[in-house]
């Protein structure tokens, strides 16, 4: 793998002391840079359109932020002078690129380091920190549906059940979502012997009844705006005992339209409380290391307070949060402000991050 060196051109170097000068100076509501901020974006087209919208890139502008298209073929070093790099394409060898970026610009902040998002790729791992934290105070508690994930040999899969005990119906997901059609398309198997006819790897989920409608919750940063969706409809003890066989989902999960409007029962419908999204968002930024993400979450029916995340994406279609624009541009002026900060108060030899 190529090396990429570090070498900090005088250009920056210039930048990094106006931006010190200014901060010292005592105010920074308005640009940091002479050039403002600079944010490099390496990202599918699908994801600049519904991304870097016109409204987006108009109010980044306004507030000193410039959006700079990463070429993935040339070295990174030799673009930029970057203060931010967002990024969501696939690939080892991008990853390592990447990486090497990273432990050779320590002052540029990588959204989000690629080693986090790996972890978010795959189902079996994805939940496994909102196992792990097991949130539960005064607002509720905040569990992961139970699962089983099959490597191989689907005729295992009967026995494999039956042993972990997993209560039937069964969500069958792929166990690694790499962005293909394939690794969305779900299934829900009624008995246990049906699940035979799918290819692993999988992960069985327990499905939980909800309802019918789910919580997106879009974290950026500190910032966390949930949306109401709708989501499959739940499964009678009736429907159980009388049906059999492993249909495929409808997809739900992008068809789904926003539940905001819809006449909807406030028992189920009712928002998640605030404080207890907040903290596990907070306690999820920390132990995924990811800035960007959000959740998917649904309320057991006929409970109040008892929620389960079920679903976990890197940089989602934030086209969909209520005024991401303000968000997200506020946000990536935070991260070159909290850098000086820390600049000014430590030595200069020490990475920033
Ligand atoms: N354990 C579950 N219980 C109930 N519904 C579920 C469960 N898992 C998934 N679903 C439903 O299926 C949809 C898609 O599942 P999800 O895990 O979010 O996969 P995707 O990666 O395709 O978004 C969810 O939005 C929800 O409607
Ligand atoms: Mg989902």
């Amino acid at each position: 793998m190529r090396l990429l060196e570090e070498t900090q051109s005088e250009e920056e170097e210039e930048r990094e002391e106006t931006m010190v000068a200014q901060k010292l100076g005592g105010g920074f509501t308005q640009p940091m840079t002479k050039g403002g901020v600079v944010v490099g974006y390496a990202l599918t087209s699908k994801k600049i359109k519904s991304f870097l919208q016109p409204k987006l890139e108009g109010l980044a502008r306004n507030k000193g932020i410039l959006f700079v298209a990463i070429d993935q073929h040339r070295p990174l070093s030799d673009q930029g002078p970057f203060d931010i790099v967002l990024h969501k394409l696939s690939g080892k060898e991008w990853r390592q690129i990447l990486e090497d970026y990273r432990q050779t610009h320590p002052e540029v902040t990588v959204l989000d380091p690629p080693d986090a998002i790996q972890q978010v790729y795959n189902r079996q791992f994805m939940l496994q920190e909102v196992a792990d934290l097991n949130l539960s105070d005064a607002y509720g508690t905040v569990g992961v549906p139970r699962q089983l994930v099959i490597k191989k040999d689907p005729a295992s899969i009967p026995d494999a059940v039956n042993k972990a005990g997993l209560r039937l119906p069964l969500v069958a997901k792929p166990l690694v979502v790499d962005g293909s059609a394939k690794s969305h398309e779900l299934s829900l198997a009624y008995d246990q012997y049906s699940l035979q006819i799918l290819e692993p790897p999988l992960v069985l989920q327990e499905f939980v009844n909800h309802g019918g409608v789910l919580f997106k919750v879009y974290v950026v940063g500190e910032a966390i705006k949930v949306v109401r969706r709708f989501s499959l409809p739940d499964v009678s003890k009736r429907e159980l005992s009388t049906n059999a066989g492993v249909f495929r989902f409808p997809r739900v999960s992008c068809a789904a339209a926003s539940a905001d409007d819809a006449d909807l029962d406030p028992g189920i419908a009712e928002l998640p409380p605030r404080p207890l999204l907040e903290r596990l968002a907070r306690e999820l930024r920390r132990r995924l290391g990811l800035r960007l993400f959000n959740l998917d979450i649904i309320r057991e029916h006929g409970t109040r307070d008892r929620f389960y995340v079920i679903d976990i994406n890197y940089f989602p279609g934030y086209g969909k949060m209520p005024e991401y624009e303000h968000i997200f541009t506020d946000f990536l002026l935070s991260l070159v402000q909290s850098k000086y900060k820390k600049r000014v108060g430590k030595p200069v030899e020490e990475p920033l991050r």
